[in-house]
């Protein structure tokens, strides 16, 4: 185990997203005087309102500090680095799916622009402290048992391979250069402010709007779910606790298939699973992912939220921020989908079974 460490000033990249923002809450709301600067790009899936709890607090707003920009431009990335004690790296394009239609995105964040925070640190006079928030897709499809820190990694998409990418960067940072550095892995995360391109928002959503839910293939994949909050708190404990080279699993340890997990929320909703489309399956879909998250345990971390309460929060949390989803599913949001969705809702998929839910 690391050293605890303590840090006045963070450099909170991608703060305005999902995870990001929930880091920057609940960070800033230990009220212990930790200030923080957010940089975020602000693309479609950034957004300040996530961050509207701060502002709405006098004595939290004074502690943070929001810049637009991008992790990969040097000019705006190295003056920040220079005042800070840590950076906590979240931001990348996070949609799977978007990076098999376009990827040049997430290789300019998740593989350029990570060098670029990389080569701030190393030059900077006083050298920060870098997290890498990464994902336990690096590993791949995971057949049977749960994967280690160790075990080889295997991205199998353009997303997982440009966070795997980013990973090796940050490891070659700290052999190389004696850089001060950890990385997690996390699993897949879901909780209030997560973007509606994602399964759990897109189907609550969809699902409010009695939509067709689009579930892909036979929807017997398996993720292991976990509760933003319980993964900001992961990564705050790993940024003051984890030892420098070292990478951390978050395992939620709540292994659930796609079918049960669209099954659970339809009942919590109220609604029938006649909703549900089986449509044509990701490309490269990956049928499971689990990791071994006994390290992480090891440094003090279990998760607190139990996947039913979790899900159960989340869908009230979308019952009452209608506007919030409502704005986010705008923009470029019908292109998106009707490239995404257009002709799998059109063409279904005949043979799959599609009565129930089923496991
Ligand atoms: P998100 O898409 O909600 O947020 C990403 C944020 O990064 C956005 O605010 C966006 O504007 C910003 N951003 C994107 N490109 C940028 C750039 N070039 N410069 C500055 N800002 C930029 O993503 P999320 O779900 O909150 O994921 C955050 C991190 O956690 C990502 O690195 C992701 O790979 C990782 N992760 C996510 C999950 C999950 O289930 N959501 C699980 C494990 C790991
Ligand atoms: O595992 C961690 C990863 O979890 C993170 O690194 C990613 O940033 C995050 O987006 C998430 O990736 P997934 O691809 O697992 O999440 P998504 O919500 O896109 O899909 C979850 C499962 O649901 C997956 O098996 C695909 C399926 N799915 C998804 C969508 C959007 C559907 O069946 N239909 C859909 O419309």
């Amino acid at each position: 185990m690391g050293d605890s460490q303590a840090f006045g000033h963070l450099l909170v990249t991608g703060g305005a997203g999902f995870i990001g923002s929930c880091y920057v809450r609940d960070v800033l709301g230990r009220r212990d005087g930790t200030r923080i600067t957010v940089l975020d790009k602000l693309t479609y899936a950034g957004n300040e309102a996530n961050l509207a709890p701060v502002r709405d607090d006098p004595e939290l707003a004074a502690r943070l500090t929001f810049v637009r920009g991008d992790i990969a431009d040097p000019a705006v990335v190295r003056p920040l680095v220079e005042s800070i004690d840590a950076v906590v790296n979240f931001a990348a394009e996070s949609h799977v799916d978007r990076s098999i239609l376009d990827p040049e995105a997430f290789l300019a964040t998740g593989v350029i622009g990570v060098h670029v925070l990389l080569e701030a640190c190393r030059v900077a006079v006083r050298r920060p402290r870098f997290l890498q928030v990464s994902t336990d897709e690096v590993y791949g499809h995971v057949e049977a048992g749960h994967a280690l820190e160790d075990a080889p990694i295997a991205p199998r998409s353009p997303y997982a391979a440009a966070k795997a990418a980013g990973e090796l960067l940050v490891r070659s940072y700290v052999v190389t250069h004696g850089l001060d550095a950890v990385v997690t892995r996390g699993s897949n995360t879901y909780g209030p402010y997560h973007h509606p391109e994602k399964l759990i928002p897109l189907f609550i959503t969809n699902a409010l709007d009695d939509r067709p839910l689009p579930l892909y293939g036979d929807g017997l994949q398996r993720r292991d779910w976990l509760y933003v909050a319980d993964h900001a708190a992961a990564i705050d404990l790993v940024l003051r606790h984890g030892a420098s080279g070292e990478t951390y699993n978050v395992a939620g340890g709540a292994e659930r298939t796609n079918r049960a997990v669209v099954a659970l929320l339809l009942e919590r909703l109220g609604k029938p699973w006649s909703l549900v489309r089986q449509v044509e399956d990701r490309p490269g879909h990956d049928r499971r992912y689990a990791m071994d998250g006994a390290k992480l345990t090891a440094l003090g971390w279990r998760p607190s939220v139990s996947f039913e309460d979790g899900l159960a929060s989340t869908i009230d949390w979308f019952q009452a921020n209608e506007s919030w989803w409502r704005s986010a599913r705008s923009g470029d949001w019908d292109g998106w989908y009707e490239r995404q969705y257009g002709r799998r809702l059109a063409n279904g998929l005949a043979a799959a079974p599609s009565s129930g839910p089923g496991d």
